[in-house]
């Protein structure tokens, strides 16, 4: 294993105050928020959405690294730039989403488990040849009555473990993301004891499958309350109650800390992710960042539409939403940055 190549990977994709793009939207869940567009779900619209995004003026200001899905690492802009070339260009760093899903889990109802294990050493070996220096596997946990049970935490965590264990084999920067879903009208305290048992679980079965630590990034939900709760937590309840959460679980070693936004209002997302800053910037010793994907798309893919021209307003539109959270992890977010 190449300890110091992972480093200086990791180190570059959590420096300054960049974020992660999230642009790996496998083909079903590309189509469903192209239905809900209004745009047409083909594999050109597909390419034609992510020229889209990585031709984006100023994108490299905002983002240290993209995670792409399959599909777009074979992509290239209408006058044949392949998409990691220009990604490169622009100081980006290409990653790439490994997994295959999260399925449902046999015995265990209402859970999930993600797939994608079987020929990952392979594919691992392609992607590193294309220039591909990071990568993404997400795994899914719900709460409800009765989950997440043990059975499910563990084996989505064993997954996680295998999959940065590859990775790391073959010089990739894993990103590991257990996401404890929104979804329910549970309080923010019970997703608080949810997500301090996954993460605790998670770290616990990394550490014994020997990953490497300081190579690999967290991809964590914020601590919040359950979408359909009576009473929802406020930002700085938010902020409390994310990084104290963090702070018990995850080891100092780990360079970068990088949110999914799970389906929060775009500024609600900043807004938390700011407030973390400005009540704790001395105290995180890792860096604490964004990967988001709708809390920074959703603007653009909305305007765009599928028509070329609406195409520099939407970038417009994406690459405001990027450098508010740039403010954001700066602390100096405010809702006047909204316009
Ligand atoms: P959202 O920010 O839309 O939750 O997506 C992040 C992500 O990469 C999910 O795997």
């Amino acid at each position: 294993m190449d300890k110091q190549g992972l480093r200086t990977i990791a180190q570059r994709l959590m420096a300054g105050d960049k974020g992660l793009l999230a642009m790996d939207e496998s083909i079903p869940t590309a189509n469903k928020r192209f239905e809900e567009a209004g745009i047409p779900q083909t594999e050109e619209y597909r390419r034609k959405y992510r020229e889209l995004i990585v031709t984006t003026p100023k994108l490299g200001e905002c983002i240290s690294g993209a995670i792409l899905f399959s599909e777009t690492t074979k992509q290239a802009t209408a006058d044949g730039t392949p998409f990691i070339e220009i990604l490169e260009h622009a100081g980006i760093i290409p990653g790439i989403k490994l997994d295959e899903g999260a399925k449902d889990m046999p015995a265990f109802p209402n859970e999930k488990l993600t797939e994608g294990l079987d020929g990952l050493r392979e594919r691992l070996m392609d992607y590193a040849a294309l220039g591909l220096k990071f990568a993404k596997w997400r795994a899914v946990i719900t709460i409800g009555d009765g989950t997440p049970t043990d059975g499910s935490i563990y084996a989505n965590a064993y997954a996680l473990a295998h999959y940065a264990a590859l990775c790391q084999e073959a010089g990739l920067v894993p990103i590991v993301e257990p996401e404890v879903l929104m979804d329910g009208n549970h309080t923010i305290e019970r997703c608080f004891e949810v997500t301090q048992r996954v993460l605790h679980i998670v770290f616990e079965v990394l550490i014994k499958q020997r990953v490497y630590l300081e190579g690999m990034i967290l991809k964590p939900n914020m601590v919040l309350s359950g979408t359909d709760a009576s009473v929802q937590a406020d930002i700085d309840q938010v902020a409390d109650l994310t990084v104290q959460c963090l702070l018990r679980c995850v080891p100092a070693a780990v360079p970068g800390v990088a949110f999914l936004s799970g389906g929060q209002a775009a500024q609600d997302a900043s807004a938390h992710l700011n407030a973390m800053h400005v009540k704790y910037k001395n105290e995180l010793p890792w860096a604490l960042t964004f990967s988001f994907a709708r809390a920074v798309q959703q603007p653009a893919m909305d305007h765009w539409k599928g028509k070329d021209e609406n195409v520099a307003v939407a970038q417009q539109l994406l690459y405001k939403r990027l450098s508010i959270n740039n403010a954001a992890r700066r602390g100096e977010y405010s809702a006047e940055l909204e316009g």
